[in-house]
């Protein structure tokens, strides 16, 4: 349609009151006033196009100079349609724009004369700036879509096809929001790129609100999901609650009848009126209200009065001992003496029992039984690999899902004031940087401070001071000093192979066949087969692992019964591997021949005691020594004293001196990997190196401890009787100690002092006469 058909002349006009028409655009508009469809019906009726025009004002209905802009644009009429309540639907397509020269006055219509508005012509080529307006208008208008939904993809797609820059600018002016103004602004500008500027202006700034639009919804959504959602889950919440018959506000008259009556300390009864008067203002469901309501709990939860009864009789206590431990007859004796200090001062407040030994030697339990003999609940708390102050004492309620320490949770799971509690591996506590555990440990254990225990959680003081406290170690050495101070030590060594055996069948065997549901007939086991179990499937002090493979053999007894193999099994040596796998491990055991330059030495480990090999070799050089098998520095040092105290007695052996400047020595000490230490090898190390030197074999049944100066004396050792349940266990004869340990043989086991042949000997020569076979002549002697 080019604009010259359409002559100046007289038009009907149609009023627009809050849209602005382009030319392309084609739009659906209500026509309400009885003039506006009478020129809409005549425009029709003759088949002429329509002024649509914007007023200045939309209140207004006058169409006049005043009311109406200047700048319109003529339309086709493609549809009208009447509407029941008597308004007209048309739709309209701008065709050009056009400039009112004079509004003509009429009672029936709106009629004025026009001027065609002839648009100026551009011719693409070479026109940068307009290229670039037009790419920049079609960018922008490509983001501007993605926050308008109303802008579908093939909407764009029709812009982005466009072949005029009119097309383009109408196009996009028409779609955009954006004020009457801006638009009757472009619609009336006759410069293209100043069209164009404004045009972009208006883009831009819908972007923007576009952008902040989405920034604000979103985080509206955000919350309102959030909320919707606490809401309805409260809600859900609240219905559950009324079902079971326990809405908040029972909840929390039930929380308050419950304090009330307890029979709190004063201070706790303050703080805990300040909390429930909090809680009552709370909103029930916000997490303060949990926090609080969490706290009360404890408070409700923790014992304030309730004791247990003790017993005070202290027969039965023993037989308490002796029914669930064998053997241990010291160390029952002093428990029984600590119990009945006990039962005789009211408020005892004596050192703590620490109860010291290897795994598996029945600390644990023994302690479990000293609180059932004095009528006391049992508690444990576990410190190993407790690194952190607050896991005794607490964190503050400040923090995130805050607890008490563990002194408080387990006064919390005995229910009574006056428990036992178990600080069960105190030696394996360590400390960093959030504090040192033992120190808040010292304070639970001072009977000066512990009626006033201070844990981070509670916030109120608690007293400590009913309950009693009994530790347990695997070694002193690793017990923080201050904490060993307030305690009275008790060792538990090792248990001999006849011990073991009287545990496995009076107290192992019976409870794991308890545990399985096996009676008597269904599991036996010979007394050689334990005998294995201990000599080769175990290589502990204690009986743990006893206990493991026979609860191991018990399992196996059970699923045989159960898959209906046979009705019972009988364990005995032959078929013991059958149902116990492989040997686990062998312990030393005597050595098979008499070797030069091989002695067996007495080692005291975690695990109890073993044989050690300590084997010399000599050969050419030039009087070097070298140590392998990874010796500590104390070892190593008591090798040097042993090879100057061989060099210093050669005479008397009738060794050349010169020997020494001839050879090297190596002494190595089997496993390699096993990490060693101590001086209580000096005997052996020197007995090595004179039998090299002297060509004589050390005798394999002989086996030695003792620690040695430079001057040959021998002098005392640490865990004698783990080293003889060792040189026992390895099939020993005689065993040689120094002298200054013989008043620890009152402690030995029977068995121990029958089968070995003990000799103390207070000089190293004594150790030779007692080892070394005659002189075997050799070769490079
Ligand atoms: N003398 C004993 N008599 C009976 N059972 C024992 C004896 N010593 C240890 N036990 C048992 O051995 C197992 C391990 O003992 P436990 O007390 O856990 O050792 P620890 O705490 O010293 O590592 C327990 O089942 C215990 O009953
Ligand atoms: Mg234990």
């Amino acid at each position: 349609m080019s604009e010259q058909q359409i002559q100046p002349q007289l038009f009907y006009a149609l009023p627009l009151r809050d849209v602005v028409i382009f030319p392309q655009m084609t739009t659906t508009i209500l026509v309400g006033r009885a003039k506006s469809i009478n020129s809409v019906e005549e425009a029709r009726r003759v088949g002429a196009p329509i002024f649509a025009v914007t007023q200045t004002n939309s209140d207004r209905d006058e169409f006049d100079e005043k009311n109406i802009h200047k700048t319109g644009t003529l339309c086709k009429i493609i549809e009208a349609i009447r509407t029941p309540d008597g308004t007209l639907k048309i739709i309209v397509q701008g065709l050009v724009r056009a400039r009112i020269k004079e509004i003509s006055l009429s009672e029936r219509f709106f009629a004025c004369q026009l001027d065609i508005v002839v648009e100026q012509k551009i011719s693409l080529e070479n026109n940068k700036e307009i290229l670039g307006l037009i790419k920049a208008v079609i960018e922008n208008f490509t983001k501007y879509a993605q926050y308008n939904r109303r802008i579908t993809p093939e909407v764009l797609a029709g812009i982005i096809k466009s072949r005029t820059p009119h097309d383009v600018l109408y196009a996009v002016a028409s779609l955009i929001g954006g004020s009457l103004k801006n638009k009757q602004q472009i619609l009336e500008e006759d410069d293209m790129a100043k069209k164009f500027y404004k045009l972009l202006e208006m883009l831009k700034g819908d972007i923007e609100i576009g952008e902040a639009e989405t920034r604000i919804n979103k985080s509206i959504q955000e919350k309102f999901t959030k909320h919707q959602k606490e809401v309805y889950l409260h809600e859900q919440l609240k219905n559950i609650k009324k079902e079971l018959g326990q809405d908040e506000e029972t909840e929390v008259k039930e929380l308050k009848e419950k304090l009330a009556r307890l029979k709190l300390t004063k201070e706790a009864r303050k703080k805990c009126d300040v909390e429930l008067k909090k809680l009552e203002k709370m909103n029930p469901y916000s997490s303060e209200s949990g926090v609080i309501r969490n706290y009360l709990d404890w408070i409700c939860a923790l014992p304030w009065h309730k004791k247990s009864q003790l017993l005070n009789d202290l027969n039965k206590a023993k037989k308490i001992l002796d029914k669930h431990h064998y053997g241990l007859e010291k160390i029952k004796e002093r428990i029984i003496e600590f119990i009945a200090v006990q039962m005789k001062t009211k408020d005892f407040k004596g050192p703590i029992l620490c109860l010291v030994g290897a795994p598996g030697v029945g600390k644990t339990s023994l302690a479990k039984s000293i609180a059932e003999s004095l009528g006391r609940k049992y508690v444990k708390v576990s410190l190993g690999g407790i690194r952190d102050e607050s896991e005794i004492r607490g964190h503050r309620r400040t923090y995130i899902g805050s607890m008490p320490g563990r002194i408080i949770q387990s006064m919390r799971k005995v229910e009574t004031i006056n428990p036992m509690i178990l600080l069960d591996e105190i030696d394996k506590m360590s400390h960093d940087f959030r504090g040192d555990p033992a120190s808040a440990l010292l304070e639970v254990l001072d009977p000066e401070q512990n009626c006033n225990f201070s844990d981070h959680y509670l916030e109120v003081d608690y007293d400590l001071s009913k309950a009693m406290f009994v530790a347990t170690a695997n070694s002193t050495e690793t017990i923080p000093i201050p904490l060993r101070d307030r305690m009275e030590i008790i060792k538990l060594s090792g248990y001999t192979e006849d011990e073991k055996l009287h545990i496995a069948k009076e107290h192992l065997i019976p409870k794991q066949r308890k545990e399985n549901g096996l009676n008597a007939d269904e599991f036996t086991i010979s007394d050689e087969a334990i005998l294995e179990l201990i000599r080769r499937y175990t290589f502990e002090a204690g009986v743990r692992n006893l206990s493991r493979e026979i609860a191991n053999l018990t399992r196996k007894t059970a699923k045989v019964i159960v898959t209906k193999e046979a009705d019972s099994l009988h364990i005995t040596k032959e078929n013991l591997r059958q149902y116990a796998g492989v040997e686990k491990k062998n312990f030393g055991i005597v050595r098979e021949h008499d070797t030069i330059g091989v002695t067996t030495g007495l080692a005291y480990t975690e695990y109890g005691g073993d044989l050690l090999d300590i084997e010399a070799l000599k050969f050419e050089g030039s009087g070097k020594i070298q140590i392998t098998g990874r010796l500590g520095e104390v070892m190593k040092e008591s090798a040097w004293a042993a090879l100057s105290y061989a060099r210093a007695i050669a005479k008397k052996f009738k060794i050349d001196a010169k020997k020494f400047n001839k050879y090297d020595f190596h002494i190595h000490v089997p496993e390699g990997a096993t990490p060693k230490d101590g001086p209580s090898a000096g005997v052996a190390l020197c007995v090595s190196l004179i039998s090299v030197l002297t060509n004589r074999a050390v005798r394999k049944d002989v086996a030695m401890t003792g620690e040695i100066t430079l001057t040959g004396k021998v002098i005392g050792i640490g865990g004698l009787k783990e080293k003889l349940l060792a040189a026992l266990r390895g099939r020993i004869k005689t065993v040689l100690i120094p002298k200054d340990n013989v008043k620890d043989l009152e402690e030995m086991p029977k068995e121990v002092l029958e089968k070995l042949q003990i000799k103390p000997i207070a000089k190293i020569e004594e150790a030779f006469e007692e080892c070394l076979a005659k002189e075997t002549k050799s070769k490079d002697a």
